[in-house]
């Protein structure tokens, strides 16, 4: 039987060879060092209003880490390579990794069963890793797992990913009603973030100014960011 997983392996193999998926997602394309950065500052933005003046001594994890470029970012923010884990299920993937950030704990693993104890986390986090996946049942055991490894009462999950991406049928944007339904026993504070991309290819080279304007205005919004903190 074609599972979702299947799918989802067979996708990211063709997209690993994609040469346009590649300057997509290169930091030396405008658009997409925009959108970074843009996320990254409402990610401290989000993390400051929380307390949190840095990340460090703080254990964290993200699901579907991919290559791990978050986990890059999170080395900015105060971060010790040996306090950061990521996992993937694509071992492909996490070589990619391996390369990147050598000695990083990256293992390959299903998001739906983790290989840590419970509470072992102050931070774990989700960066469109829930948007490749399709299936229902699998978005709702990969919440558990993240629920259940995060420390309590004082953890926190942070989630990034789109709401609106229709053009591609490999993913699926997920609204703040099936947020607050995957984690329904959590507290959760969400905020709109990131300027479309298709808007962003075509304004950035001509104002990052004008972006940034648009981006504020958060109509034309594509992600949401959200902390969510287990009761
Ligand atoms: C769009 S990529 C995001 C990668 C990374 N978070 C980033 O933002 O650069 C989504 C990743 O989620 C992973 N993923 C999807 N479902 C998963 C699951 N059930 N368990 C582990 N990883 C999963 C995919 O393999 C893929 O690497």
């Amino acid at each position: 039987m074609h599972t979702d997983l299947d799918r989802l392996r067979t996708e990211y193999a063709r997209r690993r060879q994609s040469e346009s998926d590649k300057a997509l997602y290169s930091t030396f394309n405008p658009a997409y060092l925009f959108a970074l950065q843009q996320r990254q500052r409402a990610t401290i933005q989000m993390l400051r209003r929380r307390g949190l003046g840095s990340l460090a001594g703080k254990h964290i994890l993200e699901i579907g880490c991919g290559s791990g470029g978050v986990l890059l970012e999170y080395l900015g923010y105060g971060t010790t390579a040996a306090s950061l884990a990521g996992i993937d299920l694509l071992p492909a993937r996490l070589i990619d990794g391996h390369h990147r950030l050598p000695g990083l704990a990256l293992a390959c693993a299903d998001g739906q069963k983790l290989p840590f104890p419970s509470g072992h986390f102050d931070l774990v986090l989700q960066y469109t890793a829930f948007s490749s996946v399709l299936d229902l049942q699998i978005k709702a055991n990969m919440a558990a797992e993240m629920v259940r490894v995060v420390r309590k009462p004082d953890g926190l999950i942070l989630w990034y990913d789109f709401w609106l991406n229709p053009n591609n049928p490999h993913t699926k944007g997920i609204c703040p009603e099936e947020i607050k339904q995957l984690f329904s026993s959590c507290n959760i504070h969400l905020r709109r973030t990131t300027l479309a991309p298709p808007i962003t290819r075509r304004l950035v080279r001509v104002s990052w100014i004008l972006c940034e304007l648009l981006e504020n205005l958060r109509l034309l919004n594509s992600h949401y960011l959200a902390i969510i903190r287990p009761n």
